[in-house]
């Protein structure tokens, strides 16, 4: 079973956000239904993707001059952190069942919900058109 249903409705409108929120959620859902070793494979992806997903919003949020950049910038860092220790747990053949099935699903729609909302809504009114 899915722990994350996504769908448009959960788009925030600003292309390449919707489109890495859409991949994030399926990674999500394929973690916290694989075993190890496929997790661990899986989570080095996830933290690939989001390290990469984070710089672009971070881009945009300088660029458009956002007013909350060091909190939402210091919120990616803290899980990019987060993500490391809980690879560093797989690699050390702790399943982490909790934080996939759980934690971090609840983490996404948070995260979604309050700082990628706000930081899309800022983006379009400042004009961004970038994909
Ligand atoms: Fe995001
Ligand atoms: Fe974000």
């Amino acid at each position: 079973m899915a722990v994350l249903e996504w769908h448009a409705g959960l788009n925030v409108g600003i292309g390449f956000m919707d489109d890495d929120h859409e991949v994030a959620a399926g990674q999500i859902n394929a973690l916290a239904e694989a075993a190890l070793p496929q997790r661990l494979d899986l989570a080095r992806d996830f933290l690939d993707h989001c390290r990469h997903h984070f710089a672009r919003e971070e881009e945009m949020m300088k660029a458009t001059g956002f007013f909350a950049y060091g909190c939402h910038q210091g919120e990616h860092e803290r899980v990019l952190a987060e993500l490391e220790r809980v690879v560093a747990k797989l690699e050390a053949g702790d399943p982490q069942d909790a934080y996939f099935t759980k934690s971090l699903p609840e983490w996404l729609m948070i995260h979604r919900n309050t700082m990628d909302f706000v930081t899309a809504e800022f983006a379009r009114n400042a004009g961004w058109r970038a994909a």
